[in-house]
């Protein structure tokens, strides 16, 4: 039997890593309502489910030791092709691009392609109210000033073009706007945020890490004819951000930054070298991972995931307005839902779901705290005992007092962002 130079036991170290990978709730990934987990298995819509997953494993493990440096060939040609099939999706007629490690770079690398493209240090950044944390995140990582649209009467699915337009200072070098908000599932008026971008000579970047893998599919699906236009088709979008690992259905980390054009990609690598990642090294283990998906799913795949999930997020809706005092926020374009009440506290009720083994975001706003689910093919199979537990639970929940709701406290867990 082999000796580790450590001196540990082969049987205690494999005990280890089962309790491990127990301890991270492998097992229960089925009622992981959150955006995690091997999204695409098996189901009776997408017979192909396993199979197509297991060969973007086999494929991120046969690259695993591969970076994107000398023997970065493959890599290379796999991003390629990934950035030209959906930039060319997205409607750009000359897609660039990288793969990045998710939303947060991918947002980031947008940024400081804005900051080389304005040449200038130090500046502002203007986005609604509803922006992922990663946009004041990178405003605190690049010294920018985050402005923040405030939301028309509270409505955080909802952004005021004319606030966007006056919110934009002499010093502002981007706007930035999101296609399948964080926690919303809302799509940003990008039409006219575009509008406003080439009045002022801006950058725009529209965040898509939910959104960027579905709507393409729900549009062109003709499943949702009233999407408004949100990608390269509207002049003045300069990138677009869609990950992989979350509704691309890759394994993690995987995300993408499409520039409209290669002189935004060349400006990228000018303020970051080689690449235009945040990172050098990047692994190749999951660019392969993530091109096999997108290699053996194709538009006609992403498609069906795509109905799968919202079919999914529809049952969910239909449920939770059938459980009294619950209300599923409106203005959700694809498979993100807020599961929120006006009259009810849900905070007890969100621990009781979590003690039954439940696994899904938390939001402090609207306030006390909402309940962020994210269906998945994975999830195949728990919306009705999901609901059963949901309503069980909520029976017991308190009656908001007075303006509680508008309060918004810290959220119940560190899941609360
Ligand atoms: C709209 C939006 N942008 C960016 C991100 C950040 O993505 P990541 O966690 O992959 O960095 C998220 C993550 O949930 C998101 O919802």
């Amino acid at each position: 039997m082999t000796t580790f130079p450590s001196g540990v036991d082969l049987d205690w170290f494999e005990a280890e890593l089962h309790r491990l990978e127990e301890v991270s709730r492998f097992p229960e990934m089925p009622r992981n309502l959150f955006d995690e987990g091997p999204h695409l298995i098996t189901t009776p819509e997408l017979p192909w489910g396993d199979a197509v997953r297991e060969e973007s494993v086999a494929a991120y493990l046969r690259f695993i030791h591969g970076e994107t440096w000398i023997t970065g060939g493959g890599a290379r040609e796999m991003e390629a092709e990934v950035v030209g099939w959906l930039g060319g999706l997205m409607g750009a007629e000359e897609p660039a691009g990288f793969i990045t490690s998710g939303g947060s770079e991918s947002n980031m690398c947008a940024i400081l392609t804005a900051k080389q493209r304005a040449g200038r240090r130090g500046g502002s950044v203007v986005f609604p109210d509803n922006g992922h944390y990663s946009l004041h995140k990178l405003c605190r990582m690049f010294d920018l000033d985050p402005i923040v649209v405030p939301a028309p009467g509270g409505r955080l699915d909802q952004v005021d073009p004319e606030a966007v337009e006056a919110a934009v200072r002499s010093d502002t070098i981007a706007i930035i706007a999101t296609a399948g908000t964080w926690a919303y599932g809302s799509v940003d008026p990008i039409a006219e945020m575009g509008a406003i971008a080439q009045r002022h000579g801006l950058y725009l970047h529209v965040d898509g890490a939910f959104g960027g893998f579905i709507l393409p599919f729900l549009e062109r699906s003709g499943y949702d004819t009233t999407i408004p236009a949100w990608d390269f088709r509207v002049p003045g979008v300069c990138s677009i951000s869609a990950d992989l690992h979350k509704n691309g259905m890759a394994p993690p980390p995987a995300g993408t930054l499409l520039f409209r054009d290669a002189s935004l990609l060349k400006a990228a690598k000018e303020i970051c070298p080689p690449n235009g990642t945040m990172s050098g090294t990047r692994g190749a283990g999951p660019i392969a991972g993530a091109w096999a998906m997108v290699k053996l799913l194709g538009e006609p795949g992403y498609t069906a995931v795509s109905l799968k999930s919202m079919a999914m997020r529809d049952e969910l809706a239909v449920g939770v307005a059938g459980i009294d005092g619950l209300d599923v926020h409106p203005g959700s374009r694809i498979n993100m839902t807020l599961i929120h009440s006006r009259t009810l506290d849900l905070r007890p009720a969100a621990e009781q779901l979590r003690r039954r083994g439940w696994m899904f975001a938390a939001r402090a706003v609207p306030g006390p705290v909402s309940l962020v689910v994210v269906p998945m093919p994975h999830n195949d199979g728990q919306t009705t005992d999901f609901l059963r537990d949901l309503r069980e639970c909520v029976e017991s929940a308190p009656r908001l007092e007075g303006t509680a709701a508008e309060k918004s406290p810290e959220p119940v867990s560190s899941y609360g962002f």
